[in-house]
């Protein structure tokens, strides 16, 4: 049975670049009935169009460039740290172009989603839509998933697929496989976010663990 919240879930979002996903969540948390807060917008870059869209939108956010620190794991811990500032009961990566260290993972594990621009398993890492076209698949997509350890490879929550045209390059294939993505990240943001969800498996299952409300989601 799942539990609907009154609520509305915080959510951090973490990106790197245009933040057209980042865009889609704030204009659909507008509406109350998405029962999503977005509470702050973290980047690994201060020079992005991801971040001017939370700023227009009165969200606050934080930069965290990695050169700042003296390695990976300092720069992991204080990402940590500030995510957890304000809280948040989900962490949505939309198009964060770093992986999670095992600081971020340690508090977020769990709970964290990432949107990947191509049909996992196939075509991880940071060039999933070039991959595809080299490769010459005719169908691929963009997968929303748990965050793990791996790259691209945690417990998958939905999928969306896109044909890959003759005529396409890199750019035009991109671009169809985000207006596709941006729909399936509204769409399940809000259902997680609302219902509130576990991990069995490999599977993402929407509502609390039976039995065990320790493991519940905050
Ligand atoms: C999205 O397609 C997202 O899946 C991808 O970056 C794009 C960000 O677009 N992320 C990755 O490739 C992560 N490995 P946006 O900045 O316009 O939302």
């Amino acid at each position: 049975m799942s539990v609907l919240k009154k609520e509305p879930t915080r959510i951090v979002v973490l990106v790197s670049g245009s933040g057209t996903n980042l865009q889609a969540l704030i204009d659909a948390s507008h509406n109350p009935e998405f029962g999503v807060s977005i509470v702050a917008v973290g980047a690994d870059s201060g020079d992005i169009e991801g971040l001017r869209r939370a700023e227009r939108h009165d969200i606050p956010t934080f930069v965290l460039p990695l050169k700042d620190f003296s390695d990976r794991a300092a720069w992991d811990v204080a990402l940590t740290a500030a995510v957890t500032e304000f809280e948040p009961e989900i962490v949505v990566l939309a198009g964060f172009m770093k992986l999670a260290g095992p600081a971020f993972l340690a508090q977020f594990g769990g709970r964290t989603l990432n949107t990947h621009p191509a049909l996992s398993p196939s075509f991880p890492g940071m060039h999933g839509p070039r991959d595809a076209l080299e490769y010459g698949v005719k169908i691929t997509g963009a997968t929303l998933f748990v965050v793990d350890a791996g790259v691209d490879t945690g417990p998958i929550v939905a999928q969306v697929s896109v044909p890959v045209l003759d005529s396409d390059d890199v750019e035009t294939l991109h671009e169809r496989i985000k207006a596709g993505e941006r729909e399936m990240l509204v769409e399940w943001v809000g259902k997680l976010a609302r219902n509130s969800f576990h991990i069995d498996g490999r599977r993402v299952v929407l509502g609390r663990p039976l039995g065990n409300p320790s493991k519940e989601l905050a």
